[in-house]
């Protein structure tokens, strides 16, 4: 069974002199695909024509980008799409060769098995110490470039903890290692305000709902210690609570359970 295209053709490897593979140069989308559908594609092409559009890579025609998700999701199952538009080879060091043409390629993973579970029961966290630069015009983008959640992903790991909290160099919280928070203080649902991080589709999702109501504002470490709740989301996972933050126990609060009631009505 074919798990990877490259360029629409099935493909296990790129050529070693790949700009994404050698500068980063790349952007990507992970994508939830049920019975072949992605309801969150709209999002998932906006922030990748937001990327391409900055960084002046091309984007391959919309129809055609789905089709090669829909050869590799098919139908009666779910699975995990990602989609990587690298610059492709060629050019000079940094310097890209702008004749040359970008490289799509498109992978298949398998359902995690624990994700039920995960939202049932909610998630093992700690405080990650990697921090994130503030400031770079890259930010809100799904970019290749990821150092520095590899590196708390390997902090967490260390902690045997399920995800962490990571917070930008001037102390304000930003989102976990591979998804977007919302932070509960009783009747506040609250989007940490950081200017660094991915702008998460599954939040803007939950975010443009009418009826949802979420405001803004800079969360720190010790605003953490009286938060009611935590939601843990992403556009593959949805959102999951935060059971456990850094010893202490969280409860799941009845704001979550629903919100997580008209994700599954809506995403799944
Ligand atoms: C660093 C980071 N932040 C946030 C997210 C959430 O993004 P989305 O809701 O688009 O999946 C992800 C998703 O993988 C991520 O890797």
């Amino acid at each position: 069974m074919t798990r990877c295209l490259v360029d629409g053709r099935p493909a296990e490897s790129v050529p070693a002199d790949d700009r994404g593979l050698l500068y980063g140069d790349a952007l990507f989308e992970t994508i939830a695909f049920h019975d072949s559908r992605a309801p969150l594609w709209p999002l998932h092409w906006q922030r990748l024509k937001r990327g391409s559009d900055l960084l002046g890579i091309e984007v391959p025609e919309q129809s055609m980008l789905l089709a090669d998700c829909r050869r590799l999701a098919p139908p009666g199952c779910a699975v995990i799409v990602r989609v990587s538009l690298t610059r492709g080879s060629g050019g000079r060091a940094y310097f890209p060769d702008p004749a040359r043409p970008a490289r799509r390629i498109v992978q298949v993973r398998d359902w995690p098995v624990d994700l039920d579970r995960q939202r049932r029961e909610g998630l093992v966290v700690i405080t990650a110490s990697t921090t994130l630069a503030t400031g770079s015009m890259l930010a809100g983008l799904k970019h290749a470039n990821r150092l520095e959640q590899v590196l708390a992903a390997q902090e967490c790991a260390a902690a045997d903890a399920d995800e962490a909290m990571v917070f930008d160099n001037q102390g304000a919280l930003v989102e976990a290692i591979a998804a977007n928070l919302i932070v509960e203080f009783g009747t506040r649902a609250v989007i940490p305000l950081s200017d660094s991080g991915v702008a998460g589709v599954g939040l803007a999702w939950l975010e443009a709902r009418s009826d949802i109501e979420l405001e803004r504002a800079r969360v720190t470490r010790a605003d953490l210690d009286s938060a009611s709740g935590i939601m843990v989301i992403n556009s593959v996972a949805g959102i999951r609570p935060v059971r456990q933050l850094d010893g202490r126990r969280l409860d799941v609060t009845d704001r979550c359970r629903a919100w997580q009631r008209l994700w599954s009505h809506h995403l799944s």
